[in-house]
């Protein structure tokens, strides 16, 4: 969306995996917003701190002015207060609604309000609005209505001249498998909508990991700088977690996040972090990648059984990803012909190799070409970034 926001994905925290609706509480947001500064996750480009669904007043809207109001039990300070802090501390404040009368978890919707919803959350302060898809008078399934109804609150964002994220959030999801692909691919879909669009159902698990990267593979050439395709939050691998991954799983799904190109938002406990998770979510090499400035999402090179071999264009080189999502044993997995095929490295040229996680490479230079394996454990991946060596470049004098 051509709005001036979004021209790299967004990196931050939202609140649903971590709170859900029972959690939500304004001491509870700050918390997290003080989490991810004091961890260096801020520092890091964590800037996003996104309410989800259950922020809202579960007795509907303000009588006399018909507003969208905060829960008073559980927001005691309001909304352009709570955005003042997190102003105060540089983050930026996302919130939630739904093109239906009502929310997914049944609060007050925006269907019939969105110009004024829309300026009450610029009022606000509002940085990210997310715009969900439950309960619409036309059902979750009518395409026409959805694009209208996401449409409409994309216009009464515009009209309000706060730059502001837009990212929609079903009518992809809903819809059978065989589906999927349209919510990008229709010109009323896609980059002219929104900021992000979600191209996968909630991730809760490897099942669903698995199942919508490859949705969200085929949907790269959608992607680019002011929209993103989004296969939902980060997961992170805390034990006690309603939704979460192995350790394996969880660095993998950042790693392929990167390649991706997806909005990286948290859905962990920022406060009860893990060291390992804390460790992954804060390599430089791979935020670079996720922040690539050539703002090109990447794709599968090539498979063979359950080995991938992923790749994304970077401005300097490319990021190859190798995934194996077997289940018991470590295999090996090949960049092989039909995947330096789909790379521009001349053939026989030499190639430098770096491991994004410092983990050791049989050697720092391959020949382009030729079958470039590498061992990885079940569920795990290895990131390596390819570039010409130094000397192959050009010299200006
Ligand atoms: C849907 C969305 C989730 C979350 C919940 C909130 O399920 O897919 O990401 O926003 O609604 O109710």
């Amino acid at each position: 969306l051509d709005n001036g926001v979004g021209l790299l994905p967004p990196l931050g925290y939202n609140t649903w995996n971590d709170l859900s609706c029972s959690g939500m509480s304004e001491e509870a947001v700050l918390s997290a917003a003080d989490a991810l500064q004091s961890k260096g996750l801020m520092q890091k480009g964590y800037t996003y701190v996104n309410l989800d669904d259950c922020w809202q007043d579960p007795n509907g809207r303000d009588p006399t002015t018909g507003r969208l109001r905060a829960d008073p039990k559980r927001f005691p300070s309001g909304m352009p207060k709570l955005a003042q802090r997190l102003h105060d501390k540089g983050f930026k404040f996302g919130i939630y609604t739904d093109r239906g009368k009502r929310t997914c978890a049944g609060r007050e919707g925006s269907e019939g309000n969105e110009y004024l919803d829309a300026k009450t959350f610029a009022d606000w302060g509002v940085d990210y609005v997310k715009e969900d898809n439950c309960f619409s008078s036309s059902g979750a399934n009518d395409k026409d209505t959805l694009f209208e109804q996401f449409a409409l609150f994309r216009d009464a964002l515009n009209k309000t001249g706060r730059p502001i994220f837009f990212s929609v959030c079903g009518g992809g999801d809903q819809l059978p498998f065989a589906n999927l692909s349209y919510y990008a691919r229709d010109p009323r879909g896609g980059k002219s909508l929104a900021n992000s669009w979600r191209v996968t159902s909630d991730v809760t698990g490897s099942l669903t990991f698995k199942f919508s990267l490859h949705v969200d593979a085929g949907l790269a050439e959608q992607a680019g700088p002011g929209g993103f395709n989004d296969p939902d939050m980060l997961l992170g691998s805390s034990p006690g977690a309603a939704r979460r991954l192995s350790r394996k799983g969880s660095r993998t799904q950042f790693n392929m996040w990167a390649i991706l190109m997806a909005p990286m938002l948290l859905g962990a406990d920022v406060r009860q972090l893990s060291t390992f998770d804390l460790e992954t979510y804060t390599n430089t090499e791979v935020l670079k990648v996720s922040q690539d400035p050539l703002a090109k999402q990447g794709g599968l090179l090539c498979s063979r059984g359950d080995a991938y071999v992923w790749g994304r264009q970077l401005v300097d080189g490319w990021a190859i990803l190798f995934v194996s999502q077997a289940w018991l044993f470590r295999q090996s997995v090949v960049c092989s012909a039909d995947c330096w095929e789909k790379l521009p490295f001349p053939r026989n040229s030499t190639v430098h190799v770096q491991d994004l996680w410092s983990e050791p490479l049989p050697s720092s230079e391959v020949r382009a070409g030729e079958e470039f394996a590498l061992e990885v454990e079940a569920g795990d991946s290895r990131f390596l970034k390819l570039s010409m060596p130094s000397s192959h470049v050009d010299i200006i004098v």
